[in-house]
């Protein structure tokens, strides 16, 4: 392991089967990330950006090869252990936003920081480090609101501040502008980048847009199960 490798994928394979089918997604996969990088992924529909993504985050396990977060090999660990490791150390920001309607926003964002020991008792402290999250990304008014009372890009930046809520060391982003129109895509990744430059956060991000790409410290491309820089 390199010596700040904040995420580190050694021959990672992924293979799905379907009945007799076999398909085989990532042919070996060796990466390794630091702390503070800021990393691109680009490819294909269906050549396994998301799959790749997913292995990172200990999302899911992969057919064969390692995944390491921090030197630790994520297949030595406990179920346990892991869930613990994504929720305190990992951030994830998805394609449709994932919040919970039956939450106002500001509920949706303190969500990760309420499943902590103790949290309840910290609950106002919480409350308020959600609010001042929600004030980065430009929704500091919006915090009543219920999610499908905000557009796209609204609701995305929600995303954002939910996924800082407990200062991720590594940040996992899966096209975090896909569905929104340009103009807006544009805003909110301003958003996400500030946010990550401030707090020296690691960011892989899965994207199809070039210039998106281009604000990366590293760009990658996936073809043929393979990464190419
Ligand atoms: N749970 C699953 N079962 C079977 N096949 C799957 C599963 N998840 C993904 N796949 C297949 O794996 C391949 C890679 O999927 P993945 O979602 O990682 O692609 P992607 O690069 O993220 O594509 P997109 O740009 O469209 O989001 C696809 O062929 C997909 O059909
Ligand atoms: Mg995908």
């Amino acid at each position: 392991m390199s010596d700040q490798a904040i995420i580190e994928t050694r021959e990672v394979s992924k293979n799905y089967e379907l009945g007799s089918a076999k398909i085989i997604v990532l042919r070996g996969i060796t990466l390794s990330v630091n702390a503070g990088e800021t990393v691109s992924i680009m490819g294909a529909s269906g050549s396994g950006k998301s799959t790749l993504l997913h292995l990172l985050g200990g999302l899911d396990k992969p057919t064969g090869g390692d995944v390491l977060f921090e030197g630790v090999n994520l297949r030595s660990v406990s179920n346990a252990k892991r869930t613990e490791l994504r929720a305190t150390a990992i951030g994830f920001v998805f394609q449709s936003y994932h919040l919970l309607n039956e939450l106002d926003i500001v509920e949706n964002i303190m969500l990760p920081a309420m499943s902590r020991p103790t949290a309840l008792l910290r609950r106002e402290q919480i409350r308020k480090r959600a609010l001042d999250l929600l004030g980065r990304v430009g929704l500091g008014d919006r915090a009543k609101h219920r999610p499908l009372e905000l557009s796209g890009g609204e609701q995305q930046r929600a995303a954002i501040a939910r996924a800082l809520m407990n200062e991720p060391r590594l940040l996992l982003a899966d096209e975090p502008t896909g569905n929104l129109d340009s103009k807006t895509g544009d805003q909110v990744l301003e958003y996400l980048f500030a946010l990550t430059r401030e707090r020296g956060h690691t960011l892989v991000m899965v994207t199809h847009n070039e210039a998106v790409a281009q604000l990366c410290s590293r760009r990658l491309v996936l073809r043929d199960g393979v990464l190419q820089s």
